[in-house]
């Protein structure tokens, strides 16, 4: 056994995590950025969006969110300060290509060239999204993620940010959740670009998929670290031992939980979609579903909360409905917090999928959290406790063989969160929106100690 195995069986020993997992925190552009038009910047379907009234709590819109756009630097010294490792972010595509193609604007590219290094100099290994949601709105006025040139479209924006950032970038992310884009922006409309068709869903998510697989091969003649697939996972639990439920349960799992893996990693869709659609569910060609399954190099989770399921024939398109558990707690998202479930999902992962590596891409909560006291801090028992129980959960995982990688903690900063605007906050640090000063919650403070003793502290 070589003396570094040693080490990391000591560590393990005292409840630490392997050596090499990587300490995250996670953010994308609209959420944070604002000066969504500064410097040549496009509008983006995402701007458009919520500059239409009544698509977003309060009219909120992302023009100002974090204003990281402009105190990047503080806020690479503020993760700095709290020990990460890593930090995921995404590019917004408009701020590169105004367009969505054709001529490149350099400062949009230099805007995160500049954050990249800051990155590096501080030892922050940075995470790079390509798409987290905010499309160049020329592209969406062209059908967006339903005209299947968008294929090509996003391959040379990948193309673009590979030449860019590749050689200082080691880990890149084609898509964020690609199932949301779908249900939320084309099946019910709640998201941009606000479309409300389920008809549509089947067209819009076969064009991600082929376009992850574009820029996946895109990434091979272009580049020399890892590339994958981030989807969000949640486990569906039937609310009763019926038969009704028991299928509804199978179809909410076909449709959220592999929809996008099985295609990448199997090679074909599963087999419910052409229930759940009917009609509207195309036969797809089999050159298509070759391009979807391009190998990987890791598969990213985002984890929040599981559901238990009962039919619902109201419900689009896969007549399922939550129902709320009595005596479970809830986040402020009215999700359930229960951090089993992230454990299942891991080893579910594992287990379907053939053991790729795994990096929990996005875990956190949104809680009211108190105002700050008097000496500044503020107290947010609620995140502090879900943050320890899910890392207890990740590491679960990991000691029944399942390969995780890093976590990277949903989010850094409060921040613009999508339709909800400013009303949930997910931050480890807080953020005064009218002064935009930045507070680390105590749970930023109990991260950092975890990063700083490898996990050690859990229980
Ligand atoms: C995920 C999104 C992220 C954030 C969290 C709360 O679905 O990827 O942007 O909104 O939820």
């Amino acid at each position: 056994m070589s003396p570094d195995r040693d080490v990391a069986a000591e560590l393990n020993a005292e409840g630490r995590f392997p050596a090499g997992f990587l300490w995250g925190a996670a953010t994308s552009a609209y959420q944070i950025e604002g000066s969504p038009l500064a410097d040549g910047a496009g509008v983006s379907n995402w701007h458009h969006f919520t500059h239409q009234s009544g698509n977003t709590k309060d009219g909120a819109t992302g023009d100002v969110a974090c204003d990281h756009y402009r105190r990047y630097r503080d806020d690479v010294a503020l993760m700095s300060d709290l020990g990460l490792q890593a930090y995921r972010f995404s590019v917004a595509w408009s701020r590169v290509l105004p367009d969505g193609r054709g001529s490149v604007n350099q400062a949009g590219v230099d805007f995160y060239s500049r954050l990249v290094d800051e990155l590096l100099e501080h030892g922050i290994q940075p995470n790079v999204t390509l798409f987290h949601w905010d499309l160049p709105a020329a592209l969406d006025d062209q059908g967006g993620w339903l005209h299947r040139d968008i294929v090509g479209w996003f391959a040379d924006y990948a193309s673009v940010m590979f030449r860019a950032l590749g050689d200082r970038v080691p880990l890149w992310t084609t898509l964020n959740e690609p199932w949301v884009v779908v249900d939320a922006g084309y099946v019910h409309g709640v998201h941009a670009p606000g479309r409300r068709n389920a008809a549509e869903a089947p067209v819009a998510s076969h064009h991600l998929l082929l376009a992850h697989g574009a820029a996946v091969d895109a990434y091979r003649s272009l580049g020399r670290g890892k590339i994958g697939l981030v989807v969000n996972l949640e486990p569906k639990d039937a609310a009763s031992g019926s038969a009704d439920d028991a299928a509804a349960t199978n179809r909410a799992d076909a449709y959220m939980n592999r929809f996008y893996l099985d295609p990448v990693l199997l090679g074909h869709y599963p087999e419910e979609m052409a229930a759940l659609f009917g009609e509207d569910w195309p036969e797809f060609p089999a050159e298509d579903l070759a391009a979807i399954r391009r190998t990987i190099d890791f598969v990213g989770i985002n984890y929040y909360t599981r559901a238990v399921v009962r039919r619902d024939d109201s419900e689009v398109p896969d007549r399922a409905a939550p129902v709320r558990q009595d005596g479970a707690r809830y986040t402020e998202m009215d999700w359930e917090v229960h951090p089993e479930s992230l454990t299942r999902v891991l080893r579910w992962v594992a287990e379907r999928y053939g053991s790729p590596p795994i990096y929990v891409t996005e875990n956190g909560a949104a809680f009211p959290d108190p105002p700050s006291a008097p000496d500044g801090t503020v107290n947010d028992p609620l995140r502090v406790d879900y943050l320890r129980t899910h890392l207890e959960a990740v590491r679960t995982a990991i000691r029944q063989g399942v390969d995780v990688r890093g976590y990277f903690a949903w989010s850094l900063l409060d921040n613009f969160e999508w339709a909800a605007g400013y009303s949930k906050r997910f931050g480890l640090v807080h953020v005064d929106f009218e002064t935009q000063q930045r507070t680390p919650k105590a749970s930023a403070l109990v991260y950092r100690d975890l990063i700083r003793t490898h996990g050690a502290g859990l229980r």
